[in-house]
């Protein structure tokens, strides 16, 4: 819309006349603005020059929406996760925060959606770090396009459990796949001028009674799995936040947990940023500020009183908390500013190339969906196919994503409205990207839908199909777990009545993680497609079809029932709005010790069970061979070449994965891995680089890593659980610190030929 000349004068006239008078301060009188200077100089210039009041404006956000959700909204505020007002004085920007890590996440009702990636898991699934860092750079652009700077990423607690209903935003069970993918994303968003977190810090691995609960773990344990998980994604990605959790460890919140904050993070770690707490994480003023939390996020709105503000000034006063303590906060703060480009590059209202963005998204489901079935080669589906019927899931409109505060809603809106829970932790959010159409465009033959709740009618449709596709779904949300891995409703069912009338039966996943599939033996195919984004449903045509090949590889272990798990139960776990009452009472404390730091695959491992689908699984339409891999040390690395083949018709991508057993220890770890994309008959070369992080151990006496002298055994796996070859090495003890170097980097030189 255009406005009448007289209008626009008067516009021109207000915006010159609401410029603040110190808009032509000199530069060289607010140094911190000089963008040649390093974030470091410019922090400190900064707080040089900051009141007392501007310093305790910094420290704490405000939610930016109004409590209920309705009516007009605080100045500043953008129905967002939180805000704080510009400083013009200053020339900072209002910092306008957002969620998450698949997307910017619009909980309340301003705009018109945004671009949603896949899931976490679907991300690290792909085992490609680019993938994870063009993601995080689409969603980083998108956020800074719509005025945001600072978004609430970098999901990367460890899959303890795959009933954790928020799995979906996290990276899987290993520490250094978690936190390479972690740190990719972490990367590409900051690349974007926006500020990402890095979240929940640490141990908030299950959602019941988050808000309390204790996780117990032995310190050495928990520095070789979550935080090593955490230390690694710091390196790669170098995020300006770190998020404390709700959660105690050891019995002390985590955002007032001087191990946690002070120790690990800030003094082992020298991590340069700030720490800002989750949103009703905080629950002390000076004990929170003395253990190193720097910034109380929406207070006002979430916590029992706005603790960084009166009480922590009080506490100034009294000496109880040093001036000095205030000084560093505002410091981290402004530098993980300044370092993004925040300040320097304000974000603000752009056009977004929301069909360009979509193509990101569906790459990394595409790179990210796991083949674990394919029994006589069912897929890829032929476009010849007589005909296909589709059945479950909504998979006529779209496909489905996690809930709570990552939810992502589409452009266009919900393609699924008024499904159960209306109210936090949902709604649940479908993405407009239809399976049904996608697979409809791609064959000449009949393509029907049945919603699947009659299980009589659906298998009446897969009965007069050639091919039955069944979609199920597992919908889990932020704020609760669910007390079995079974899933909802009557899909069991409705699987194993299609089965038995369909001998060609696929079955779509899009689930959280592993799900109980008792069914299994009597379909042909099983693809995990996991919540897939916003193209979702194009990009699980492509790959029944075989447009495009299955290359995902599962980032966590895929157990046969909830008894292989180290704890049987999670009491209390459960949401009676889905139907799924919470089963007993939730416990004070969760013990992880149980598994220790052999989470996931290695507590297989060591309890010597099988699971159904091993960690690193997954299939794809070819097959490969593998020559004899070679073990050397080369400039202090430990190297694995070996060859590979591709022995089939179809090109694909294999994914050779180098694990290590030090001397001593009981199970094996993932230490690298390639993927490596090869045509029909192609061979090539490959080095993988083995991390020295998975060589050492935790020191707790140096507060660093060691390798010891020893015999290492190094296994080239096509899973955690299929080793096809293997080569000991004697290594002498080394300084963990002084071979750090972190993540499976892309090398040019890593295929040695092609
Ligand atoms: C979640 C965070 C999120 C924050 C802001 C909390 O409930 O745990 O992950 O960033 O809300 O919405």
């Amino acid at each position: 819309m255009s406005h009448p000349r007289c209008s626009c004068l008067l516009l021109l006239g207000a915006a010159l006349l609401s410029l603040p008078a110190f808009a032509a301060t000199p530069p060289h009188a607010r140094p911190w603005l000089n963008a040649s200077l390093t974030p470091d100089r410019r922090a400190a210039a900064l707080v040089k020059a900051m009141t007392q009041d501007e310093k305790f404006r910094l420290i704490r956000s405000d939610y930016g929406s109004n409590l209920d959700d309705s009516g007009p909204q605080p100045p500043g505020g953008r129905h967002n996760a939180a805000f704080i007002p510009a400083m013009p004085r200053l020339g900072l920007p209002a910092i306008e925060e957002t969620d998450a890590g698949m997307g910017v996440a619009l909980q309340h009702a301003w705009g018109d959606g945004a671009t949603a990636l896949p899931s976490g898991l679907a991300t690290a699934a792909s085992f490609d770090p680019q993938i994870a860092e063009q993601g995080g750079a689409m969603i980083g652009s998108e956020a800074h396009r719509m005025g945001f700077n600072v978004l609430l990423a970098g999901g990367l607690d460890l899959v303890r459990d795959p009933r954790n209903g928020r799995n979906f935003e996290y990276a899987g069970e290993d520490p250094l796949l978690a936190g390479t993918m972690v740190g990719a994303a972490v990367r590409g968003i900051e690349s974007q001028h926006v500020v990402s977190t890095i979240k929940h810090y640490a141990l908030n691995d299950q959602e019941t009674n988050r808000n309390a609960i204790s996780a117990e773990l032995d310190h050495t344990a928990a520095r070789e799995s979550d935080l090593l998980a955490f230390q690694i994604a710091i390196a790669e990605g170098k995020p300006g936040a770190v998020m404390c959790s709700y959660n105690r460890v050891d019995g002390e919140y985590a955002c007032e947990n001087d191990w946690l904050l002070n120790q690990v993070l800030k003094r082992d770690w020298k991590y340069p940023g700030f720490v800002m707490s989750d949103w009703g994480a905080v629950h002390s003023s000076a004990k929170a500020a003395l253990a190193g939390l720097d910034q109380e996020s929406a207070g006002n709105a979430f916590d029992k009183q706005v603790y960084f503000d009166q009480p922590l000034r009080a506490a100034v006063k009294s000496g109880e908390v040093p001036q000095a303590r205030i000084d560093d906060m505002v410091y981290r703060i402004a530098r993980s500013l300044f370092a993004a480009g925040v300040v320097d590059h304000p974000a603000r209202q752009a056009p977004i190339d929301f069909a360009a963005d979509a193509r990101v998204s569906q790459r990394a489901a595409e790179a990210g969906a796991v083949l674990l079935r394919n029994h006589g080669a069912l897929l890829p589906l032929s476009p010849k196919t007589v005909s296909i019927a589709v059945i479950g899931a909504h998979a006529d409109k779209g496909v489905t994503t996690g809930g709570g505060s990552s939810a992502v809603v589409p452009r266009g809106g919900n393609a699924v409205p008024g499904l159960v829970p209306a109210i936090w932790p949902g709604p649940r959010i479908y993405q407009r990207s239809a399976p049904l159409a996608a697979i409809g465009r791609r064959v000449d033959g009949r393509v029907e839908y049945a919603s699947g709740d009659d299980i009589a009618a659906a298998a009446k449709l897969a009965a007069t199909s050639s091919v039955a596709v069944v979609f199920v779904q597992q919908w889990t949300a932020e704020s609760f777990d669910v007390p079995t891995m079974a899933l909802p409703g009557n899909q069991d069912a409705l699987v194993s009545a299609i089965a038995r009338v369909n001998p060609h039966t696929v079955v779509v996943l899009e689930t959280n993680g592993p799900v109980s599939m008792p069914w299994l033996n009597h379909v042909d195919s099983v693809m995990e497609a996991w919540y897939p984004g916003a193209n979702g449903g194009e990009a699980i045509a492509r790959l029944l079809f075989g447009e495009v090949a299955p290359s995902g590889h599962l980032p966590v272990t895929w157990p046969r029932d909830d008894g292989q798990l180290p704890r049987p139960t999670i009491p209390g776990a459960g949401l009676a709005a889905i139907g799924i009452p919470p089963q007993g009472t939730p416990a004070a404390s969760v013990d992880y010790n149980i598994e220790g730091a052999d989470v996931g695959y290695r507590w297989f491992q060591r309890q010597h069970l099988a699971p159904l689908y091993p960690f690193g699984f997954g299939l794809t339409y070819t097959h490969f061979r593998y020559g004899t891999p070679r073990v050397a040390m080369r400039d202090g690395q430990v190297v694995m070449q070996v060859r590979v083949t591709n022995t089939g018709a179809r090109e694909g991508v294999a994914l050779p994965q180098l694990y290590v057993t030090p001397p001593g220890a009981r199970t094996r770890r993932l230490a690298g891995w390639r993927r490596v994309e090869l045509k029909p008959g192609q061979s090539r070369t490959v080095q993988i680089t083995a991390n020295p992080l998975r060589l050492a151990h935790y020191d707790t006496a140096t507060h660093g890593w060691r390798r010891d002298a020893g015999s290492y055994r190094f296994q080239l796996g096509r899973s955690a659980a299929d080793m096809i070859g293997e080569a000991t090495l004697q290594l002498p003890a080394a300084d963990g610190a002084s071979h750090y170097r972190v993540g499976p980097r892309r090398a040019p030189g890593d295929v040695l030929d092609r």
